[in-house]
């Protein structure tokens, strides 16, 4: 199975942190641009670290490389250059995630990120065609009532955002956590999607379902865990967002060929394909649809799964049929 048939196939990308798009070599060049220096000589000492034990060890080093994101240019450099990825790799629809909590912390107010996001979305639209929009992240190991005001302030602009979201730090941080925070969120228009089953138990799947009422999950590959789960998730047809090379990449799964995507697909749960963190896992999309092509995918389960991506999606139902 060639690239190419790959990259034809249409597809939407689910789950991606824009941040975790960030490539070594722009990282490099934004420090410079803000007068930052990163704790590391070079670009080659930084792709050395790209050598994770678990989520945590991963996450440590991706909030390190967030804090040359500082201007709205920034943002917008950032989004540009994966959508000009996106668009080589057929990517036709996009939900990216983003952590405003994280560029707070770093003096970046959420306006700043949102506008430099939004503003590439635009551009993506006119130059390559590709829709999408914008999915707010809480970051489950910081204190729910900062997911509040955070969620607060930009009430008034829900209209620039597709929907909420939860990640970082799983184990320990239930989604019960954030009940009311996702209550809101869904009183203020919004779509819920939440990470879970990703390090977590299967139990935070059920929980993200019951409790915040979610869409989607993210990941959700402990699933395979509970018979009762997986039967919850074909039964209320809750697709996943599943990050093949991220999850050998975090050691959640010991190679490609024993990942759960194939239990998952077999059992009839709707999975997609994604890349959570491309820069740091080694492949965007397509790399990780070919990597499946190498385990034994056939390329009619490939286009299934991309099929799934843009029927999963939050666009409209004017713009799905004519992806589909
Ligand atoms: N933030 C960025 N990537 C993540 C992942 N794989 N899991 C949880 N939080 C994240
Ligand atoms: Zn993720």
């Amino acid at each position: 199975m060639t690239l190419d048939a790959l990259r034809a196939l249409p597809k939407a990308e689910l789950h991606l942190h824009i941040e975790g798009s960030l490539e070594p070599e722009l990282a490099f060049s934004l420090a410079a641009r803000n007068g930052l220096e990163l704790p590391f000589a070079d670009v080659d000492e930084l792709r050395e670290r790209y050598e994770f034990a678990d989520l945590q060890s991963f996450l440590d080093l991706y909030y390190a490389c967030m804090t040359v994101l500082r201007t709205e240019a920034d943002f917008r450099d950032l989004a540009l250059n994966y959508l000009e990825r996106a668009h080589r790799d057929g990517i036709r629809h996009v939900e990216m995630f983003f952590d405003p909590q994280v560029h707070a912390a770093n003096g970046v107010p959420v306006d700043v990120v949102m506008d430099g996001l939004l503003s590439a979305l635009e551009a993506g639209l006119t130059r390559f065609g590709i829709t999408g929009g914008l999915i707010l992240c809480f970051v489950r190991d910081l204190p729910v009532a900062s997911a509040a005001a955070t969620l607060e302030s930009v009430a008034h602009r829900t209209g620039d955002l597709l929907g909420v979201g939860l990640d970082s730090a799983e184990v320990g941080y239930p989604p019960s956590l954030f009940e009311a925070v996702f209550a809101r969120a869904g009183e203020l228009g919004l779509h819920r999607v939440a990470h879970a089953g990703e390090e977590g138990p299967a139990e935070y799947i059920v929980e993200s379902c019951e409790r915040l009422n979610v869409e989607r999950i993210d990941h959700g590959i402990r699933a395979v865990e509970s018979q009762a789960v997986m039967d919850m998730l074909v039964r209320d047809r809750i697709p996943l967002t599943v990050c093949p090379l991220s999850n050998v990449r975090l050691r959640a799964v010991e190679h490609l060929g024993a990942h759960p995507l194939r239990q998952l697909f077999d059992a009839g749960v709707i999975v997609t394909i994604n890349s959570d963190d491309p820069a740091y896992f080694g492949g965007y999309v397509v790399d990780n649809y070919s990597a499946l092509a190498g385990v034994d995918y056939t390329l009619r389960e490939l286009a299934t799964m991309a099929r799934n991506s843009i029927a999963a999606s939050f666009a409209s139902e004017a713009r799905k049929t004519e992806l589909q």
